[in-house]
């Protein structure tokens, strides 16, 4: 055995992970690295709020929407799927009220030509208070861009403007307001994030966030399209076709996944807020005096122990019942499921429990009854709907961030040194298992290896590897978070077996091929 081959026995008990210090930039630049993530048209300098993913990436963003539909849908009872067309007949977006509401606030700075988005502007009135008389002024107004640490960056600017102003006085804590609750008088006030100067921000305006495109030749108002900006509206629009092939009765649900576009005024955090992005989506159809509450519990519930069992640990999920005063006027309640990303807590998956209103919107604008016939009820209705709505592009950053961990593992001398690895879930994990020969210059080796590669790759993504020290290859096995990498060498000759090499353990265990096909069995369903 070589020095190699020892690693998980010399490093045990293994060291605590570090988080690396910026792990967003981290992450980005591993993505970039290994072949994750890219940002899109890359060689013509990127276009913002766009990504490729590259070839782990689309591996583990296959695994992710695959999991998810053998959990939610193949193996239900009550669930069937559905792949809509991208584009749909524009009246669809009309009677969803996203032509006329799907809209954002829109700022602009006239000097910078930046554009924000109003509620992620906040600003605050710096106020002095007279030391004796306890009279209050205001000395002028700070702005800043939403982040993890907004009301502390405008306190400072605050106290900065107060130093720059010679204001006497004891500075008051800031009273933090977003760019949409600024009165008409107070906008010219308020410095633009851009140039620190105010004067060039303008009243927010409303800008839709559909995509535009064109049907046919045409390039008039009658052949104007859009790119969805939801999967939800085709299956509502499918909801009699689906009902019709006699399969399913309520309640049940149709589930869709795909890509949704939003021309976002402010694409950030990586893939988290981007324009063109993927979605699995599920309308769960129920009776109109079915207990809903109980039903919407459950799919949230469903989504939490999903996330966990796919590597997106309960400890960072949290969830945020939307205030009733902020909900449309057709949602009985919205749920969201956040998870704790490393620029902060922000929604992952949306659990809305919507009542009829997709489903009479369609009946109204097309015509058609979207009626149900419920045969053990002996009566007709418009079904009501519960909808969990979660992004794939969201879940791959949150395992991701999750499964990031930088721990210290020897090296071929027995020295400890840095070692990055994913700890993804086997389900998610793009390459599941690594075949490594332990030297490349022994054919009869080489020849067992390549073997035991022609059988795995027909079970699953495999991947082979000669070249370098056996302690290197199994870092770069743990970077892109491979759970196990097996190593033939002269033992394997004799008798068969080879060394699994776990990737969170390090330890090592002598396996044959059947107990190797059985755990990747047991551990990849
Ligand atoms: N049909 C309901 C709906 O679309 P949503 O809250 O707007 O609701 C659902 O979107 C999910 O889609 C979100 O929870 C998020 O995971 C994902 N998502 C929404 N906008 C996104 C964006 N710009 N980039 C990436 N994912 C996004």
């Amino acid at each position: 055995m070589t020095a190699g081959l020892q690693e998980g026995y010399l490093s045990s008990p293994m060291s605590t992970p570090t988080p690396s210090a910026n792990l967003m930039e981290t992450l980005v630049s591993l993505c970039k690295r290994r072949g994750f993530i890219f940002p899109s048209s890359d060689i013509y300098g990127g276009l913002n709020g766009f990504f490729d993913y590259g070839p782990l990436g689309v591996e583990m963003k296959n695994n992710i929407k695959a999991a998810w539909w053998r959990d939610f849908v193949q193996r239900r009872d009550d669930m069937v799927g559905l792949d809509s067309s991208i584009i749909h007949h524009p009246t669809t977006w009309k009677a969803s009220g996203h032509v006329d509401n799907f809209t954002d606030p829109l700022v602009d700075c006239k000097v910078s030509k930046q554009r924000y988005r109003a509620d992620q502007l906040f600003w605050a009135a710096a106020v002095v208070e007279a030391e004796g008389t306890g009279e209050r002024q205001v000395f002028g107004y700070v702005s800043a861009l939403e982040s993890d640490r907004t009301a502390e960056e405008l306190q400072e600017k605050a106290d900065q403007l107060k130093r720059k102003k010679a204001v006497r006085g004891k500075l008051l804590p800031v009273e933090v307001k977003d760019f949409t609750q600024a009165k008409p008088e107070e906008i010219p006030l308020i410095p633009s994030p851009a140039t620190g100067e105010p004067g060039s921000l303008t009243p927010p305006r409303s800008f839709n966030m559909m995509f535009q495109t064109y049907i046919g030749a045409l390039r008039d108002g009658s052949a104007v399209a859009y790119l969805r900006p939801e999967t939800a509206q085709g299956i509502f629009i499918n909801f009699k076709n689906v009902v019709d092939t006699g399969r399913v009765k309520v309640p049940f649900g149709i589930a869709q996944v795909g890509k949704a576009f939003r021309n976002e005024i402010n694409p950030r955090n990586f893939t988290f807020r981007s324009r063109e992005f993927e979605q699995m989506e599920i309308e769960y159809f129920i009776a109109p005096d079915a207990d809903w509450q109980k039903c919407h519990r459950d799919w949230i519930d469903a989504g939490l122990a999903w996330l966990d069992s796919v590597g997106v640990p309960r400890s960072k999920l949290s969830e945020y019942a939307h205030p009733k005063e902020k909900l449309s006027h057709y949602s009985k309640g919205t749920v969201d499921i956040m998870f704790e990303f490393p620029f902060g807590v922000q929604e992952i998956w949306g659990f809305a429990a919507r009542g009829d209103f997709d489903l009479t919107q369609h009946q109204k604008f097309s015509g058609k009854s979207m009626e149900y016939f419920d045969e053990a009820a002996k009566k007709k209705y418009v079904p009501h709907v519960i909808e969990p709505s979660v992004g794939v592009d969201r879940i791959f950053l949150a395992a991701l961030s999750a499964a990031f961990s930088e721990d210290e593992a020897p090296d071929e001398k027995g020295k400890m040194e840095k070692r990055t690895v994913l700890r993804l879930s086997p389900r998610l994990a793009p390459v599941k298992v690594a075949v490594l020969p332990l030297v490349k210059n022994k054919p009869e080796l080489v020849a067992a290896a390549e073997q035991l590669y022609a059988k795995l790759k027909r079970k699953c993504v495999s991947f082979y590897d000669q070249s370098g020290a056996i302690g290197r290859r199994y870092r770069r096995q743990d970077e892109i978070g491979t759970p196990w990498c097996v190593t033939v060498d002269f033992d394997t000759l004799a008798n068969g077996t080879f060394t699994l090499r776990d990737r969170d353990s390090m330890k090592q265990e002598r396996i044959d091929e059947k107990a190797l096909f059985a755990l990747l069995d047991e551990k990849l369903n």
